[in-house]
This record gives C-alpha cells, sequence and structure tokens, in this order.
C-alpha cells in the first residue's frame, strides 16, 4: 500500500468555509490531525477562525492554517476565497463547503431578501466555489467536495422552507456535479446532520429546558465532534462519491 493510501489527506490543502462556526472548526481539527493545511474561512466571527488557526499552528507547525475572511453572499467572494487559498497554502485539494445561514422563520414570513440571501450563501457560494476548485483538482487527479446540507432537505426541518430548499439544492448539485468528475479522481458527497449543539446556527432555544425540538432516538442533540469524524471519514475514502450521508441520532431513517 502506497502513502495516499495510508495518509491519504497529508500534505493536502483543505478550505472550509464556515471556519469561524461549530461544526467547521471541529471538521478543521480533524483534517489538521489527518495532515492537511487549513484555510478557515469566516464571515462575521474572525476571533473564532483566527483561534483554530492558531491551535492548528501550535498542534502541527506554523504555517499549517490560516483565516480568511469572506462573505459568502457577494457573487465574487467564492472564486476570490480559493485564489487566496492558493496562494497562501497552495491549490485546493479539498473543499469543505460549510458555512451557512438560516433564520427561523414560518412559511408566511418568509420574505424575498431572506429567501436571497439563504439561497446565495447555502447554494449558490458552494456552487461557485466548486466551479472555481474543480479545475486544479481535475488536473492533479485528486480533489475532494464535501457540501455540508442538512437533514431539513429530506424532513423539511424547523428553521424554514427557504433553509430546507437551500439544503436539497445542495444534494442535485452534488448528484450532478459528482457524475462529472468522478473518472477524475474527484469526489463530491454531502454530509446532512440534524439538531448539532454547540453551534450559533441551531435556534438557541433548540434544547431549552432539556426539551428536544424533535424525537432523537439517541435521545440528544449531536455535537460538532461526530460530525467533524464524518467528514474526515468520507473525505478519506476515494470510492464514496455521489453519496448523501445523514448524521442524526436516528431521526431520519435512511
Ligand atoms: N447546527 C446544526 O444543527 C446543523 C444541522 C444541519 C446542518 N447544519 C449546517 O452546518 C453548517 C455549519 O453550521 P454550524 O452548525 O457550525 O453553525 P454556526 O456555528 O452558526 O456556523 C455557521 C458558519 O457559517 C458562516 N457564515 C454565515 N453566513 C456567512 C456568509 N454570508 N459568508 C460566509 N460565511 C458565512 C459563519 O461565519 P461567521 O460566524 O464568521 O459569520 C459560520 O462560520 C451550516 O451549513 C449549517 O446549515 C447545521
Amino acid at each position: 500500500m502506497n502513502d495516499t493510501a495510508h495518509a491519504p489527506l497529508a500534505g493536502r490543502t483543505a478550505l472550509i468555509t464556515g471556519g469561524s462556526g461549530g461544526i467547521g472548526s471541529a471538521i478543521a481539527l480533524r483534517l489538521a490531525d489527518a495532515g492537511a493545511r487549513i484555510a478557515l474561512a469566516y464571515s462575521s466571527h474572525g476571533e473564532d477562525a483566527t483561534r483554530t488557526a492558531a491551535r492548528i499552528d501550535s498542534l502541527h507547525g506554523s504555517g499549517r492554517a490560516v483565516a480568511l475572511q469572506a462573505d459568502l453572499s457577494g457573487v465574487m467572494a467564492a472564486t476570490s476565497l480559493v485564489e487566496r487559498t492558493a496562494r497562501e497554502l497552495g491549490p485546493v485539494d479539498l473543499l469543505i463547503a460549510g458555512a451557512g445561514v438560516g433564520k427561523q422563520l414560518a412559511w408566511h414570513d418568509i420574505d424575498v431578501d431572506t429567501w436571497d440571501t439563504t439561497m446565495a450563501v447555502n447554494v449558490r457560494a458552494p456552487f461557485l466555489l466548486a466551479q472555481a476548485a474543480l479545475p486544479g483538482m481535475t488536473e492533479r487527479g485528486w480533489g475532494r467536495i464535501l457540501f455540508i446540507s442538512s437533514i431539513a432537505a429530506l424532513n423539511g426541518g424547523i428553521i424554514g422552507a427557504h433553509y430546507a430548499a437551500s439544503k436539497a439544492a445542495l444534494h442535485g448539485l452534488t448528484h450532478s456535479l459528482a457524475a462529472s468528475v468522478a473518472g477524475d479522481g474527484v469526489t463530491v458527497n454531502s454530509l446532512a446532520p440534524a439538531l448539532i449543539g454547540g453551534t450559533r446556527i441551531l435556534p438557541a432555544d433548540a434544547a431549552e429546558g432539556g426539551q428536544l425540538p424533535a424525537p432523537i432516538p439517541v435521545g440528544r442533540l449531536g455535537n460538532p465532534d461526530e460530525v467533524a469524524a464524518m467528514a474526515a471519514a468520507m473525505v478519506s475514502n476515494g470510492y464514496l462519491t455521489n453519496k448523501v450521508i445523514t448524521l442524526d441520532g436516528g431521526l431520519y431513517p435512511s
């Protein structure tokens, strides 16, 4: 067995959007442990992304991680982020598209601005990031794209129609892109978690008073480390592509 099979992520460059969030920072730490260089993209919580980058540098050596600001609701931000990552750490080998917004709203209260922003951050940006990163991946014959979707794509969830629709769109994106680049050494998958504590996006009262927002068979919220462990396994496996993997304590039976 060669080194790539033993340590498939060693020396690779990973761009993680949502790197200032609960799930993104946990994935960053996992992929850094596996030997990858990490770009943590954030929008407004630079101190959180910078703290995680500093922790990676202190654990694995200086220059292993950077924090990069980008508001992914803007059209140009995605391409620029891929280029900045390449300049700082090397071409993007792994794209973890984890940035997401989700304002909890009933269907009748979703206005056009909220709809458009949710779609821009949750779907358009992941597509534009993939479009910018894929040419280099296919040329080098190795790449990993992982979209962080949500169980809401499958069951509607608790945030709202705008959020559920944006996450379902990532599944279509997964299937279309995965089929197009499967022969080029690039895998494309979605990881669909549910109800992960230690994150800002989960409504603050989601588990208030020990009351779970849904009948989760495991009986508790998930945690970001559990999502990160699954993400790391998915991007380490070159034979796993075109898949939506759910991680939800048994909530959704598939
Ligand atoms: N927590 C859950 O229960 C759960 C369940 C299913 C799916 N997810 C998905 O998991 C992913 C990670 O979320 P999380 O749970 O870790 O929540 P989180 O702690 O709220 O993190 C959200 C991340 O998205 C970034 N972001 C938001 N708006 C952005 C924008 N305009 N431009 C760039 N980045 C932006 C945030 O950056 P700043 O904070 O720097 O602004 C933050 O890093 C999201 O896609 C979310 O939809 C979460």
